[in-house]
């Protein structure tokens, strides 16, 4: 067993937490608060290789292995989750999806663009109707022959104005139930497609988050990803490797709180001496520190499955089970730490702390987590 990160493996995160530092860093309140898509930043990520990290540099990507995206979206994630969720929607759902169902011709028009942060990917998945119940897809994609033509509402949709693709599922044949489904490639712009305004969030709230409306929308037929009635297994494939990055997410919310904490511990003084002198405060660190690490084994170890070629479902769900109560968990105590300062927005934990709650949702609830882990182990 290796407990050691690989020289590159290190390069990438150091230049990632640069990157969080210097680029990130600056103006992150100011995202929060007036929620402003850090639409500079995710160009320079692009830029940087990080968008289509694990995807083969045939197709522009950086060719890298899912440990080396998973350090990234933690360092990442200590500053900014509303970046990293970009990031993370970007390479786990969209990349990846291309590369491992798309045609040749589907990848080289719509991934090389993606994976190089050209444009930016949403994966449209979740309806009004239909969030943990994925089956139950209301949007439909009546096949006219030379295209599909698509009605419905997605909801909840990361990246919902700033993506110039979007890999949407729908309901071809409801008599198959979700053998029915399939995943088709939708462009900004087709005729018909508009997207809401933007939703009001707890947190992530610098990302961008949208209904998205079709109305009689042609899609042409080579725009659907793999065989027919093939989408909801596209769906489920797709998402595990997201759940992967989700984690990772989690695990650097957790991670940044913690470290903010730390330091603040150890220069607030009360009764005469630091307040992480008082064994109050000292167990709340000893605890979040522990879980902290608890989590990032199982984050790592999930990657490394999934780069080993090894099935990942129950790994990667343990993970974003874990490492999303782990965030929700650290931030609060993060917060009490801070006292009064936790309270208000300069001392950064209470965005993190807004912003942990999603990792508990999105991506499959904690609830649907315990689903996939209960089924894999009663196997
Ligand atoms: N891989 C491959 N196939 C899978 C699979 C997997 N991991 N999981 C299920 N399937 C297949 C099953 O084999 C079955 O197919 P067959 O009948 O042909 O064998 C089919 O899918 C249906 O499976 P189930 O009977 O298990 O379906 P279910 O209705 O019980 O639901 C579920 C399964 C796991 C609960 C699923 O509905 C689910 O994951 N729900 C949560 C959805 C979710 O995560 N949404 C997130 C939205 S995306 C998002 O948040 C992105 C963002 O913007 C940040």
């Amino acid at each position: 067993m290796q407990f050691q990160l690989s020289e590159e493996q290190l390069m990438i995160q150091q230049a990632a937490r640069d990157f969080a530092q210097h680029e990130l860093k600056p103006g992150v309140i100011e995202r929060d608060e007036h929620q402003k898509f850090p639409a500079e930043q995710v160009k320079k990520l692009g830029e940087l290789g990080f968008l289509g990290m694990m995807v083969d540099e045939k197709y522009h990507g950086s060719g890298l292995d899912a440990l080396s995206y998973v350090l990234v979206m933690e360092e990442l994630s200590k500053i900014d989750a509303s970046a990293s969720v970009v990031v993370s929607v970007n390479n786990s759902l969209v990349c990846y999806g291309l590369e491992a169902y798309g045609t040749e011709a589907q990848k080289e028009k719509y991934l090389k663009p993606l994976a190089s942060g050209e444009q930016i990917g949403a994966f449209c998945l979740s309806e009004p109707e239909a969030g943990s119940d994925a089956t139950s897809q209301q949007t439909t994609a009546e096949d006219k022959g030379d295209y599909y033509l698509l009605n419905g509402t997605k909801n909840w949709i990361t990246n919902g104005s700033t993506a110039s693709v979007y890999l949407v599922i729908a309901q071809t044949d409801r008599s198959l139930k979700h053998r029915g489904i399939n995943a088709f490639i939708v462009e900004k712009g087709m005729e018909g497609f508009t997207v809401g305004p933007k939703e009001n969030k707890l947190g992530i709230r610098g990302s961008d988050t949208n209904s998205l409306m079709f109305n009689d929308v042609k899609v042409p037929k080579e725009n659907r990803i793999g065989e027919d009635g093939f989408g909801f297994k596209f769906a489920m494939k797709t998402l595990e490797g997201g759940r992967i990055g989700i984690a990772a997410q989690a695990l650097g919310i957790a991670t940044g709180a913690y470290e903010i904490a730390l330091e603040y511990a150890k220069q607030r003084k009360s009764f005469g001496k630091p307040i992480a002198d008082h064994q109050a405060i000292a167990f709340k660190l000893a605890d979040m520190a522990t879980q902290i690490e608890a989590a990032r084994m199982l984050v790592y170890k999930a990657a490394w499955l999934k780069d080993q070629g090894q099935p990942y479902t129950l790994a990667g769900s343990m993970a974003k089970l874990y490492a999303s109560k782990v965030a929700m968990d650290v931030t609060v105590e993060a917060v009490q730490i801070h006292g009064g300062y936790g309270f208000v927005k300069e001392y950064h934990v209470e965005r993190m702390m807004r912003d942990a709650k999603i990792t508990q949702i999105y991506e499959g609830t904690s609830e649907i987590q315990k689903m996939v882990i209960s089924r894999e182990v009663l196997k």
